[in-house]
């Protein structure tokens, strides 16, 4: 699918799948404006996006404050007119135990997981209504189908994000407005640099390049599907855990439960 003139708006573009993401979309002939709260960062990646399309730009937004994203939908509808793909892709993560994570953590990782694709959509979705149609590609996980060890709040974020996005599917198709979900497995990107360390981790052979999840998100556009898990192991395993619920949280349990480390000493 060719992208010719769209306005495309990549929240996280910065790096990562996000990064992937504007180029790819440029490559495809899309205007893209991209968000990210690195200034160095989202200069680098500008240049490679202008090679394929001049027009694009990146600008300087924390998603997870309301203000600040509210004048970046402003500024973009007085310059560009229009979005016509909003891709809510900004994210954060962490893998630590529930008890020990302070509420400053649990709440950023909400704040900007989840309340930031909110505020993105909430201040632009009058435009798209206006203009009589869109697509909204929200970023998830499959931390947001099955919940994951030492995960609590990252799922929590991205479980939130699910439950909104088929919520919306059905609000705004009627409108013209397209809502679709992308949930990717591990992916080869600096996500989870801080936190490499931490059990439980994925094994290095079920990661993926960004280049897939870029794919799935084009896919979702061009065959109008709610939803992608990507790659096939996990939409498997999120299909197992619907079939089962008891049995897939047994197995689940079981693979997890040598890495509740330090529960006894905590008990003692
Ligand atoms: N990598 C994985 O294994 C994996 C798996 C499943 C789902 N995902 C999801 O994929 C998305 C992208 O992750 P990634 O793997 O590409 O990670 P990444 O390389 O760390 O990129 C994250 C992007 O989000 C931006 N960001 C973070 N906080 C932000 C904020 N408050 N405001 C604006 N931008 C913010 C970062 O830019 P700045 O630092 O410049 O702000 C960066 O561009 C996330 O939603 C993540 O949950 C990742």
């Amino acid at each position: 699918m060719e992208f010719n003139g769209q306005i495309v708006l990549i929240t996280g573009a910065s790096s990562g799948i996000g990064k992937q993401l504007a180029i790819d979309f440029a490559g495809r002939g899309a205007v893209v404006i991209g968000c990210g709260r690195s200034i160095t960062r989202l200069k680098e990646v500008l240049k490679q996006v202008r090679q394929s399309n001049p027009e694009s730009v990146m600008m300087a937004c924390d998603v997870s404050d309301s203000e600040q994203v509210q004048g970046m939908i402003e500024k973009i509808l007085t310059d560009f007119g229009r979005v016509d793909i909003l891709i809510n892709n900004a994210g954060i993560g962490m893998r630590k135990p529930f008890a020990e994570t302070s509420l400053s953590t649990i709440e950023e990782i909400i704040r900007i997981n989840y309340l930031g694709a909110v505020y993105c959509t909430h201040a632009l979705l009058p435009s798209m209504i206006a203009q009589g149609g869109g697509h909204i590609v929200n970023i998830s996980s499959g931390a947001g189908k099955i919940g994951t060890l030492n995960m609590a709040a990252y799922c929590a974020s991205k479980f939130a994000m699910n439950g909104w996005s088929e919520s919306l599917y059905h609000e705004l198709q009627p409108l013209g407005v397209k809502v679709s979900l992308v949930c990717p497995g591990p992916v080869h990107t600096g996500f989870s640099r801080a936190f490499q360390n931490s059990e439980p981790q994925s094994p290095p052979a079920l990661f993926v390049g960004s280049g897939v999840v870029s794919q799935a998100v084009m896919q979702v556009i061009e065959r109008d599907r709610f939803e992608r898990i990507v790659p096939r192991w996990l939409a498997l395993m999120c299909w197992l855990q619907r079939l089962s619920p008891a049995l897939f949280r047994y197995l689940a349990h079981r693979r997890f439960r040598p890495y509740v480390t330090g529960l006894e000493n905590r008990r003692s």
